[in-house]
C-alpha cells in the first residue's frame, strides 16, 4: 500500500512508504495515518482513535440513540444499558470497588474540579492544609487553589528535584499532620516522570488526608489499579486513551462519594423533589446531572477493549523504545536540552526539550512543514516550566500506534530547524 499525500517544503522519504507503514502491527487501525500523512507526536494533548472506537461511537447513533435513563421504551434502555456497560468496563479496568464508584464527567478537569467543590470546599477549613505539587497541570493546581481561598485552607507545593524526583524528605516535610488533601499527577504531561503514588498516598492516609491523583497522563499508558494504589480519588480523560473527546471519568471511594453532596444539580440526579426540597439519587447518578454522554461511555468502552488487546507491556515497550532513539539521536545535538530524567525510560513516551536559539513555536512551525506534529508552549503547566527556569518547551509525546520510523523521521527533521533559523550546525 502507498500512501499518497502533498509534500510540504521536503523531499525526504517520508515513513509511512509501504513495508516500513506495517511494522507496529497496530497502526494500520488508525485511519487518520493513511488519510493525511501525519507523523504524530502530541499524544500527550490527545491520542488518535482506532476504527474500533470510531465505529463504537457510530454504532450508538445508528442503533441505540435515545435519551438514556429515562425513556421505558426499547430504543433508550437500549442506551441506557450501553451506558451501565461502559461504567462496569471503566471500574473492572481500573479495580474499583464497583461501578457506584465511576462517576462519568466530560474530562479529568472536571472531575478534579468536582472534587474541589464537593469535597474540599465542604470539608476543608481553616488550619488545614492542602498538598499538591508544582509539577501539576493546571487543572490539578487551579482547582485546589480555589478550595484554599474559599474554605481558608493553606497551599502548599511540594517540589521536585531537576529530574523530577520527590524525596521522601519532601514528601514528609510538605504532608503534615494538619494535611487533609493531597493532590498529585501519576505521570507529569511535561516530564514524563511516574510519581510514586502508592508512597504517597500512604503518608497522606498517616496523617489523615485523602489523596487525589491527576491519571491523565497515566491511565492510556500503564496498568492502574485504584485498590492496589489505594487512592482516593482518580481523574482522568478519555480523550488521551483514544476515547471520543468529552467522556472523563472520576473514580471516588464510595465512602466519600456517599458523603459529598452535588456538584452540579439537575436531571436525573435527584431521588424526589417537592415545591419545597429535594433528596439526591443514589451514586453514580448524584454526580451526572442532565443528559448523560452515552455515546461517549460506549467509545470510551470500545478504546479500553482496544487498549486491553493492544496490551501494557507492547505500549510500555514501544514508547520506551521510541524514546531511546529520540535519546540516542539528542546526543548528536549538543544544542537539545530534554528536561527531566536522563534516563529515557522514566519519560512515560513524552519527551520535552528546547533548543539553543530557537523558539519552541518556530520549532513546531518549522516541523509543522513536513507534517510532524508537536506540541509547544507551557503545556499547561507553568509554574513547573518556571521552576525548571524555561518558559516554553517543545514536546513530543509517543503511544502505541507510533514507529521508529515516526521518531527518526522528526529527529532528522529536528536536526534541521535551526539552519531554518540561520545557524550554522
Ligand atoms: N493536558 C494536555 C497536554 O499536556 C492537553 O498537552
Amino acid at each position: 500500500m502507498r500512501i499518497h499525500w502533498e509534500k510540504s517544503g521536503s523531499s525526504s522519504k517520508r515513513p509511512f512508504e509501504e513495508g516500513l507503514f506495517m511494522k507496529n502491527p497496530f497502526r494500520k487501525d488508525f485511519p487518520i495515518f493513511e488519510k493525511t500523512g501525519v507523523v504524530y507526536l502530541d499524544s500527550a494533548a490527545t491520542a488518535q482513535r482506532p476504527l474500533a472506537v470510531l465505529e463504537a461511537e457510530r454504532e450508538f447513533y445508528e442503533n441505540m440513540n435515545a435519551n438514556p435513563l429515562r425513556g421505558l421504551y426499547g430504543l433508550s434502555i437500549e442506551a441506557t444499558d450501553a451506558y451501565a456497560e461502559a461504567r462496569d468496563l471503566v471500574a473492572d479496568f481500573i479495580g474499583a470497588g464497583s461501578a457506584e464508584e465511576i462517576i462519568f464527567t466530560r474530562n479529568a478537569s472536571e472531575s478534579l474540579n468536582l472534587v474541589a467543590y464537593s469535597y474540599a470546599c465542604n470539608f476543608l477549613k481553616s488550619g488545614d492544609r492542602i498538598v499538591s505539587t508544582i509539577m501539576e497541570h493546571h487543572s490539578n493546581m487551579l482547582p485546589w487553589r480555589m478550595a484554599a481561598e474559599k474554605t481558608g485552607a493553606e497551599l502548599v507545593l511540594m517540589e521536585p528535584t531537576e529530574e523530577g524526583v520527590f524525596t521522601d524528605e519532601e514528601i514528609a516535610g510538605k504532608i503534615t499532620e494538619n494535611t487533609r488533601l493531597v493532590a498529585i499527577g501519576h505521570v507529569s504531561n511535561v516530564l514524563g516522570v511516574t510519581n510514586p503514588v502508592e508512597k504517597i498516598a500512604k503518608r497522606a492516609h498517616e496523617v489523615g488526608a485523602v489523596i487525589v491523583v491527576d491519571g491523565a497522563q497515566s491511565v492510556p499508558h500503564m496498568r492502574v489499579n485504584v485498590r492496589e494504589l489505594d487512592v482516593d480519588f482518580l481523574a482522568f480523560s478519555g480523550h488521551k486513551l483514544m476515547a471520543p473527546f468529552g467522556i472523563g471519568v472520576l473514580y471516588g471511594k464510595k465512602e466519600l462519594l456517599d458523603k459529598m453532596p452535588p456538584f452540579l444539580r439537575g436531571g436525573e440526579m435527584i431521588d424526589y423533589v417537592t415545591r419545597e426540597g429535594q433528596t439526591w439519587a443514589a451514586l453514580p447518578h448524584k454526580f451526572e446531572a442532565g443528559t448523560v454522554n452515552a455515546a461517549g461511555a460506549h467509545g470510551l468502552a470500545a478504546a479500553i477493549r482496544y487498549l486491553k488487546q493492544v496490551g501494557f507491556d507492547f505500549i510500555r515497550e514501544t514508547e520506551d523504545r521510541l524514546t531511546e532513539i529520540i535519546f540516542e539521536e539528542a546526543e548528536k545535538m549538543p544544542y537539545m536540552k530534554i528536561l527531566g530524567s536522563p534516563n529515557p525510560r522514566e519519560h512515560s513516551g513524552i519527551v520535552a526539550f528546547t533548543l539553543e536559539g530557537a523558539h519552541p513555536h518556530d520549532i513546531s512551525s518549522i516541523l509543522d512543514g513536513d507534517k510532524i506534529c508537536i506540541r509547544a508552549g507551557h503545556h499547561c503547566a507553568q509554574p513547573l516550566l518556571d521552576y525548571l527556569g524555561a518558559s516554553s518547551t517543545a514536546r513530543a509525546s509517543a503511544y502505541l500506534y507510533n514507529t521508529e520510523e515516526d521518531v527518526r523521521f522528526f529527529m532528522e527533521k529536528l536536526k534541521a530547524v535551526r539552519g531554518y533559523l540561520g545557524f550554522g550546525d
